[in-house]
């Protein structure tokens, strides 16, 4: 078994830096990370977005090397899983992202104290500002992180058997269902993860939950979009607080990340 987790989460000392400068505002979205052989987090500067993912496979020795950073609560939450796979997805992907916050905040992964807001949006307890957000799917976890901004992230795995267009009409706003309509079959499917995910990552920003009713916001599905949040209802003035963009992740999969361009 081994000693440390953070041996096989932090693997090397590279510190990395490209940048996407997303337009419109002063925001820079990092590249993404691999949490396991990417090395450590360099330091968190004010408007910039860290990007890490984790593939969600492991040894039944890092598991439960896993297992050992996370708190009562988490482990009890994680005895709870029936299924072994979303148990050991929720394991590697709360103790990655314990090992990553301590190593931003300077202390150990134990030390590590969640708050919950009203939907169950996990945040940071005390005043450091730093913000993040978490999102798995099968396979996958992609977490975010950003200084004093309220941030949402999602990821989903394509491979999943859906149907994209009865989905959309029941969940999309009619402009996005319009706007889905006039794609061809071979088009539809990418368009609509684009859709999902960007949707998704505002609510998570929001930590609104399905309190958000989904039709009274429009996304873009078309690809490289940097400024994805089109209109917002009531208020139209929200659209202009947020950056929506989609994360770049491997093959079968989407993301996207939602940051509100002021400073909390
Ligand atoms: C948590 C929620 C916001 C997202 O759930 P999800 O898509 O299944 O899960 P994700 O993997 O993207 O995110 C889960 C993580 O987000 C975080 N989270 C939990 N509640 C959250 C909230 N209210 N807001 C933001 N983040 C939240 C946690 O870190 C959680 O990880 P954990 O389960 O390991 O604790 C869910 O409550 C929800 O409301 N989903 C809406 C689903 C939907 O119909 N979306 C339609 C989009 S078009």
């Amino acid at each position: 078994m081994a000693e440390s987790p953070e041996g096989f989460l932090l693997a090397g000392l590279k510190i990395r830096g490209r940048l996407r400068l997303v337009s419109k505002t002063e925001l820079q979205i990092g590249e993404v990370w691999d949490a396991r052989t990417d090395g450590l987090p360099s330091e968190l500067h004010p408007g910039v977005v860290h990007l890490w993912q984790l593939p969600l496979h492991a040894s039944a020795e890092e598991v439960s090397a896993y297992y050992r950073l996370l708190s009562s609560e988490e482990q009890e939450r994680a005895l709870r899983f029936r299924v072994d796979r979303p148990r050991t997805e929720f394991v590697l992907t709360r103790g990655t992202l314990r090992t990553l916050l301590a190593q931003y905040l300077g202390s150990t992964p134990q030390e590590v104290q969640f708050r919950y807001e009203l939907r169950g949006k996990p945040a940071l307890e005390g005043e450091s500002g730093l913000c993040f957000n978490v999102s798995h799917t099968d396979g996958l976890a992609l977490m975010a992180f950003v200084m004093r901004r309220t941030i949402g992230i999602d990821v989903e795995n394509m491979g999943r058997d859906v149907d994209a267009q009865r989905l959309a009409e029941r969940f999309f706003s009619a402009r996005e269902v319009k706007a889905l309509k006039r794609l061809n079959r071979e088009e539809l499917r990418a368009a609509f993860f684009r859709c999902w995910t960007r949707k998704e990552a505002y609510i998570k920003a929001k930590g609104a939950g399905l309190s958000l009713p989904l039709h009274e916001f429009d996304v873009s599905i078309m690809r490289n979009e940097t400024d994805a949040l089109l209109a917002t209802r009531p208020d139209p003035a929200e659209s202009d607080r947020w950056m929506v963009c989609d994360v770049p992740v491997g093959p079968g999969y989407t993301a996207a990340l939602a940051v509100r361009k002021d400073v909390a």
